[in-house]
């Protein structure tokens, strides 16, 4: 399935290291022709690290996209009555968000607009980057695996060694994710 002219939801939650390969995958998606809305959660709009500054992610967003990023839950409301959206990807999905997915609290952009593009029935991809995935966070990705119209882009263990409960997505499968959560498939194998 070709992605060019869906309607895309990116949905950016504070994992501020993977930032680098979020910006290389949205170019990518505009480069097919899909029409990208991002979204920031408050932790994403608002947080300088030393992977760069809030302001500048939220700028290189937009210019990326042409259209504005979602920064508060007022913004992100619509997202349900209006059925904006054709999937919404959380990527990258921290274990905050996964948690509260799981357990259905709505705090954030991030959360207010999954929760408004999962009333509509449609794809919700969850694309996570954790250090606790398989610790306090294994019972919520089993959750979510678990759950209706929800889709992972596959993902593994990223250093075993020296942060056995980390794991991360495969980012590069980003696309073949979607075209497969859009046909109402996993994409395979999610642990890889
Ligand atoms: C520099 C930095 C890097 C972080 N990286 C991650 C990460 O990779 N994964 C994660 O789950 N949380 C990470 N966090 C913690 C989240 O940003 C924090 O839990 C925040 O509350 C997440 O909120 P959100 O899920 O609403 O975006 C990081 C925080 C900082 C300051």
């Amino acid at each position: 399935m070709s992605l060019a002219g869906k309607h895309i939801g990116v949905a950016l939650t504070g994992s501020f290291c993977t930032y680098e390969k979020v910006f290389r995958e949205l170019k990518k998606l505009v480069d097919e022709g899909a029409l990208i809305q991002t979204i920031f959660s408050n932790a994403a709009g608002s947080i300088d690290s030393r992977f760069g500054k809030a302001e500048d992610f939220i700028k290189k967003a937009e210019e990326l996209t042409g259209s504005k990023p979602i920064m508060t839950i007022s913004e992100a409301e619509p997202i349900g009555p209006g059925s904006l959206l054709d999937v919404l990807v959380l990527f990258p999905c921290t274990g905050n968000t996964i948690a509260k997915l799981a357990n259905g609290i709505t705090d954030t952009p991030v959360l207010m607009a999954a929760k408004a593009h999962l009333r509509n029935n449609k794809p919700l991809v969850i694309s996570i980057s954790t250090n606790d995935a398989l610790g306090m966070n294994m019972k919520n990705i089993g959750l979510l695996l678990n759950a209706k119209n929800i889709y992972f882009v596959p993902f593994s263990q990223d250093n075993p060694e020296h942060k056995p409960n980390s794991m991360i997505s495969h980012t590069e499968l980003l696309i073949p994710s979607l075209e497969a959560a859009l046909e109402g498939r996993q994409y395979q194998p999610v642990i890889c």
